[in-house]
């Protein structure tokens, strides 16, 4: 076999054989296909696209290019959430600890933040004293126990993603339906869940621009999933705004206790959606008979506080101090030198929100990275003040900044003033959920 043949059949909108996907990929990990050449294999891939056979077995190469997590000695249904990346983004942190409080049993795998995504290592680090870089066998013995645990992918899981994802970085190379549902399944079907609810981001803040490429996206990773025999159900929602009014890690810590403990109503964007991806994992893990029951357990576990207190158990299991986690002593992760609300200059309705700027203005702050090297600044970052069709008035804030360098602040207010279009017209109202692909229901 030879590459360049592989790379004309792709050209020449030809189906790779399962041979020929395994011989790319182990050649690419082994160094016998160069860079060059899986670069120009990934752009024909990017135009002339793959099908889901294809993608399945790109999928299960890549997963088994390394270390696969066995966890099946552990009770129950490991079940596990994945987002394709947003901003102000919270739901691992109070999906993860409420599913538990309800019996289930969350292995979870997370990323960091790049560019400007957030990323849940990065929040749960805000907290002093949390590891996420934990070894596998007390990973294990933490689920074991409490049922859940949020920690970094291990070093050798799936090499070729890692080596692929550099590559595809660099070449313009990132936005292909079955790349991207390649790596993401793969990674998540190597940390060894039986059962995985994706949240599809759709918008301003997502890979996914349209609703059209979000719906092809996740129903090529709930097929892929089907194929290889895991539950798979993926939600298709909207990222048009922030999620959550938080955009930063100390600030999203804060709005995810806010909301373990009662303080954030039915309705709420963020809300919503961890209701939703939570009564999904319920579902999966076999632990409702039907939606309604499930959003009901979950509801419970908050309203009790169950909720809040799996995730100090959590969070002092992984070796954190949890006395941070209540409502009384939470803003101290969130004291910064100033706290400056940021005007508009001009009045009319919040007409549509740049989400991806909101975030790069919230990582000029220091809440993300602009490189992999960059070190966080836990407590900086922006609260929303106003959602998309809201009334905007010269003398109420559009957001409130958290800085620890006057010198951000003012780039950080020009960025986020700049991804606000304010209008004489109110824009129509979108939906938070476009659609839930994949569910048995
Ligand atoms: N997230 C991933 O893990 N991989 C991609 O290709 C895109 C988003
Ligand atoms: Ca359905």
């Amino acid at each position: 076999m030879r590459t360049v043949d592989l790379i004309e059949k792709k050209v020449e909108r030809g189906e790779l054989t399962s041979e020929e996907i395994a011989f790319l990929i182990r050649g690419f990990l082994d160094g016998t296909v160069p860079d060059y050449q899986m670069a120009a294999m990934q752009m024909a891939i990017v135009f002339n696209g793959m099908t889901d056979r294809e993608a399945t077995d790109l999928t299960m190469e890549m997963m088994h290019s390394g270390e696969v997590v066995d966890l099946s000695d552990l009770k129950g249904v490991k079940v596990d959430k994945h987002s394709t990346g947003g901003v102000g983004d919270t739901t691992t942190l109070v999906i993860a600890p409420l599913v538990a409080a309800c019996g289930g049993t969350v292995a979870k795998m997370s990323g960091r933040g790049l560019g400007h995504t957030g990323g849940t290592l990065d929040k749960l680090e805000s907290i002093p004293g949390t590891q996420v870089e934990i070894p596998l066998d007390r990973f294990r013995r933490i689920v074991d126990n409490i049922g859940v645990a949020v920690i970094g992918q291990s070093g050798n899981l799936d090499p070729a993603d890692k080596k692929m994802y550099a590559l595809r970085d660099v070449t313009a190379t990132v936005r292909s339906i079955p790349l991207i549902a390649a790596s993401i399944m793969s990674k998540k079907l190597a940390a060894g869940a039986d059962a995985i609810v994706l949240d599809v981001k759709v918008g301003s803040g997502a890979f996914m621009r349209t609703r059209e490429e979000g719906a092809k996206l996740a129903t090529l990773m709930v097929e892929i999933g089907r194929r290889v025999g895991r539950k798979v159900v993926a939600v298709l929602s909207d990222m048009n705004q922030p999620l959550g009014l938080a955009v930063g890690n100390a600030l999203e810590v804060r709005e995810a206790v806010e909301l373990l403990s009662g303080r954030i109503p039915e309705g709420d964007p963020l809300y919503e959606i961890c209701m939703l991806l939570g009564t999904k994992m319920l579902r999966l893990s076999e632990l409702a008979e039907s939606d309604a029951e499930a959003r009901a357990k979950l509801q419970a576990a908050l309203q009790s506080g169950a909720g809040l207190k799996k995730l100090q158990q959590m969070i002092t299991a992984q070796g954190g101090d949890a006395s941070y986690l209540c409502m009384e002593r939470i803003d101290a992760l969130c004291k910064t030198k100033e706290v400056v609300p940021v005007y508009p200059t001009k009045e009319g309705y919040l007409y549509a929100i740049d989400t991806e700027r909101v975030g790069t203005a919230a990582q000029l702050l220091g809440a993300g990275r602009a490189t992999k090297a960059d070190a966080i600044d836990p407590s900086v970052g922006l609260v929303m003040k106003k959602r998309v069709g809201d009334r905007i008035r010269k003398d109420e804030p559009l957001c409130v900044i958290y800085s620890n360098d006057p010198k951000k602040t003012a780039v950080s207010i020009e960025t986020f003033l700049g991804a606000m279009t304010i209008s004489d017209e109110q824009p129509e109202k979108r939906p938070m959920v476009y659609d839930v692909i994949g569910d048995a229901n």
